[in-house]
């Protein structure tokens, strides 16, 4: 142990502590408790965290202001370093702070030293993994704006185009190919809420909460939030360094809209298999098969599906490593950021793929449009149209539950029985029922807010225009 004042303790691990500890950790133990290998991408919030803190200790009069000078000339170096992947990231240094400050140690001597003054670990990785995923959720609120606008504008095109709604897979009423894709944008706008929602938790500031129960020098910590951009800070040290909600409610956010991804994934695959063939995908999204020359596989789509499943997974993981675990700070926290960081990554990706993917889907209108016509779509139109000609509604279902027996029977659509056939069920039908009975006068008539009529639906897609426009 070296009783040098200015040398740095933090150059081997064996005192990384205090003198307290008299012989080295195990390799083992170093390997498995070291997070630098996954946490070194907090590196750019980091030091913008220590600048902050130092700033303010040089403001209070805690260290001086040549040191701030020195800690911000050693910072803009480590930087540089970092960035030109020149900065040697030590795993007997544990962690992404401890490598900083000892390399600013190293670098500009007691100064680097004064640092951590009123500042814990615990409280500064709280810290920076809430600037870190501060700016991961914005840049992913302008990706759910893209994903967002695609959809609106693939179902610009697509307002008159019919296709069959389903209920249970079974073929229910028809509705336009653009209706169906703006129940995508509802989902993706209610994740965009969900994370503007979170983002207002997660942007209180832990910093000044120390090790767990506050600091005896006089921090500013609202100088600190008001530099590094925090709504407030947060009103109880120990809440402070324990507290991974954020954590929690990001991965339940992005479990939620990776669940939305993978059902777009999901009926993508399936129109367009040779089944239904109601899309196609331009080639840039399939892949080939190695033994099936005909193949033309929606990968990208079965693999958004695919992925929905980890980042559930880290919700739960996430749960699960909350769970229990008494006040304040454990080391069991140092496992949030796997998860973390590989549900922001997946959502990214997937997010920025399927919107461009979107941009490449081929609308089969026809086929669609035949699909329509099987299964006797327009079967609750009928029963509507004789309501309108007095029967009550139960009655009306009844009569039209004989009608489609019988069209299935002869093998033809309801449109296709002659009108004696029909005014055999009531005689109240007369030749108007025809275009009642049409997939377009079924649209046309779901005139209601948020139905399947064209003028509705173009509304719709007028209104997610001017949400989604540039500010
Ligand atoms: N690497 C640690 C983590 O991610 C930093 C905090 C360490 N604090 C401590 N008391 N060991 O949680």
């Amino acid at each position: 142990m070296s009783s040098n004042p200015s040398s740095n303790p933090l150059a081997n691990k064996a005192q990384a502590w205090s003198a307290l500890f008299s012989e080295p950790m195990s390799e083992l133990v170093q390997r498995y408790t070291a997070s630098v290998g996954f946490d070194q991408r907090l590196w750019r919030a980091d030091i913008e965290g220590s600048l902050a803190h130092a700033e303010m200790l040089a403001a209070q009069a805690i260290i001086g202001a040549a040191d701030l000078e020195a800690i911000r000339r050693g910072m803009a170096q480590i930087s540089e370093e970092i960035e030109s992947g020149r900065f040697e990231w030590k795993l007997e240094l544990e962690d992404v702070h401890l490598n900083i400050e000892a390399r600013l140690t190293q670098l500009v001597g007691d100064a680097g030293k004064r640092l951590h003054t009123g500042r814990s670990r615990n409280d500064q990785v709280a810290t920076d993994v809430r600037l870190w995923l501060r700016a991961e959720v914005d840049a992913i609120a302008a990706l759910l704006v893209g994903m967002q606008r695609a959809l609106v504008e693939l179902a610009a095109g697509h307002t008159e185009t019919v296709m069959p709604g389903y209920t249970h897979m079974q073929v229910a009423q028809p509705v336009s190919f653009a209706h169906h894709l703006l129940a995508y944008v509802e989902m993706f706008a209610r994740d965009a809420e969900r994370l503007a929602d979170l983002r207002r938790r997660l942007n209180r500031m832990p910093l000044g909460a120390a090790a767990l129960a506050g600091t005896s020098y006089p921090l500013d910590r609202e100088r600190v939030a008001r530099t590094l951009g925090f709504d407030g800070v947060c009103q109880n040290s120990l809440d402070a360094v324990s507290d991974r909600d954020f954590a929690l409610e990001f991965a339940a956010f992005a479990s939620i809209a990776m669940i939305h991804v993978s059902r777009l994934a999901e009926e993508i695959v399936l129109w367009m298999s040779q089944n239904f063939g109601f899309i196609d995908l331009a080639d840039r999204y399939c892949t080939g098969s190695s033994i099936m020359p005909q193949k033309r596989n929606p990968d990208v789509a079965e693999l958004a599906r695919g992925k929905t499943g980890r980042v559930v997974g880290h919700l739960m993981g996430l749960l699960t490593l909350m769970k229990g675990q008494p006040l304040t700070y454990n080391k069991d926290n140092q496992e949030d950021k796997e998860p973390l960081f590989d549900a922001v990554d997946t959502l990214r990706d997937t997010l920025r793929i399927m919107a461009e993917m979107a941009g490449g889907i081929v609308v089969k209108p026809e086929a669609m449009e035949r699909a329509a016509l099987k299964g006797y779509a327009t079967a609750t139109d009928l029963a509507d149209y004789l309501v309108k000609k007095g029967l009550p509604f139960r009655d009306a279902h009844e009569t039209v539950a004989h009608a489609v027996k019988l069209a299935i029977r002869e093998g033809r659509d309801l449109a296709e029985l002659p009108l004696a056939t029909l005014q055999g069920f009531n005689p109240a039908i007369g030749e108007d029922v025809f275009a009642a009975l049409t997939l377009r006068g079924s649209m046309a008539a779901r005139k209601v807010v948020g139905g399947t009529a064209p003028e509705q639906v173009r509304a719709q897609i007028e209104h997610h225009r001017q949400r989604l426009a540039p500010a």
